[in-house]
């Protein structure tokens, strides 16, 4: 079993698919790793390392997608919108791809791959269950994106985070409110409370109070009457467009108590909830700062630009992109972690074992033998409900 790794082709992807250590852990299942030159260069890991690590360095893309059997990518098909196109007209009939690939947000290029043969896994559908954690590669990279909101909130607030108590007076704590307590939530919660601020945070699942709670921050209820608000995978449900406006009606009275807003509210493959508006920013304290990681879904408030600051009232709108190809040293790390263990599931005794009967396997595997199976992406297609070679009835 050939397994390739290729530079991203994502503009300001700095991350990459494999680390040099996750090369020994491949080799040891008895495959065999081929990296594109320069593929680690931005995230700081160079070809000698991977050389070391046991993996052939290869000059070109075209060399690594030719003589492997499973492609390893950070971004591919959807969530490399711009790029994916020209790497899937090098891949081969049969050949497997694996990457973040966004396909429940933007499902045409999964169509693209299924024409081309290739038998397409995206990591965003791993399901949530305890034997996939390592694999979990949304959890790995919202965790740095939930640590790095608060990086950015901070530099951005004209308050400093800690309470001081000095020869000049005394400083008191920022308030930092933190809006859905997932991965990201819960890292910024607990960098926001290492930073010193007075933390408060608010879900639409009522399970997440004990671990808000466990960090050190209060949870803030509001009277609101939230049933179904899971999934069956661990992900929040689309709650409509009257609990939304309630919600916000609540969260504006919360709003000017503090000074960072950190927004993660998100519902998976679907536009952000908008539960901050342009008249609640406008009674927040100026000098405040909202950080919104749902950004580039639309955004948890309606200001939010991505990859840009918007300034209004005095509060500033920060909603970053891509935070984890700021950190791309550690959040490669992790992906590599993720997309290891998930190929070491896809193989047995080194040939690859298509098991269906594994929900892990079933649940992200979007095309194969020329078709789209994955029943949530046929439906986003407008495809009738089951293919040929369909994955079930999963969700
Ligand atoms: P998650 O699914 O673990 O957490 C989202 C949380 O929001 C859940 O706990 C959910 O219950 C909650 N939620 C949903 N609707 C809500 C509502 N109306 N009110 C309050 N809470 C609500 O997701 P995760 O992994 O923490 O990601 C959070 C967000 O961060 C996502 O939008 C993700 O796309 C984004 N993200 C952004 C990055 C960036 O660079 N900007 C990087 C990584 C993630």
């Amino acid at each position: 079993m050939r397994i390739g790794v290729t530079q991203e082709t994502f503009a300001g992807e700095t991350r990459v698919a494999l680390v040099p250590a996750a090369v020994a852990t491949l080799k040891k299942a008895k495959a065999e790793v081929l990296v594109q030159q320069g593929a680690g260069r931005f995230a700081g890991f160079s070809d000698l390392e991977y050389a070391e690590g046991g993996a052939t360095v290869v000059p070109g893309r075209e060399e690594v997608i030719a003589g492997a059997d499973i492609v390893l990518q950070v971004r591919s098909l959807g969530a490399n919108p711009e790029g994916y196109a020209t790497e899937l007209s090098l891949a081969r009939e049969g050949q497997v791809w694996i990457a973040m690939m966004d396909p429940l947000w933007a499902p045409e290029p999964v169509a693209d791959a299924a024409k081309k043969g290739v038998v397409a896994f995206a990591l965003e559908l791993v399901p949530r269950i305890t034997r996939a954690q390592p694999m979990d590669v949304l959890s790995s990279q919202s965790n740095l994106a939930g640590y790095k909101a608060v990086l950015l909130a901070a530099t951005e607030l004209t308050k400093i985070f800690p309470m001081m108590m000095t020869a000049a007076g005394t400083i008191t704590p920022a308030r930092v409110f933190v809006i859905g307590a997932g991965v990201a939530g819960l890292q910024a919660i607990a960098t926001a409370r290492r930073l010193g601020a007075v933390v408060s945070a608010y879900d639409v699942r009522p399970a997440v109070r004990e671990q808000v709670e466990s960090l050190g921050a209060r949870f803030v209820e509001l009277p609101l009457e939230v049933q179904d608000a899971q999934d069956a995978g661990g992900y929040a449900r689309a709650l409509g467009e009257d609990f939304y406006r309630r919600q916000a009606e609540m969260i504006a009275n919360v709003l000017p108590e503090n000074d960072v807003i950190i927004t993660t509210a998100a519902v998976p493959g679907q536009r952000a909830p908008v539960l901050i508006t342009r008249e609640m920013v406008e009674g927040m304290r100026p000098g405040s700062v909202i950080v919104d990681l749902a950004a580039e879904r639309g955004g948890n408030c309606e200001l939010s630009q991505p990859g840009k600051t918007v300034v209004h009232h005095g509060v500033k709108v920060i909603g970053p992109v891509n935070l984890p190809a700021t950190m791309p040293y550690h959040a490669s790390q992790l992906y590599a972690r993720n997309i290891s263990s998930f190929v070491l599931n896809l193989l047995k005794e080194g040939a690859l074992n298509l098991d269906m009967d594994d929900e892990i396997i079933r649940e992200s595997l979007l095309t194969r033998e020329r078709q789209v199976v994955h029943p949530r992406v046929r439906e986003k297609l407008g495809l009738s409900a089951s293919s040929e070679h369909g994955n079930g009835g999963n969700s």
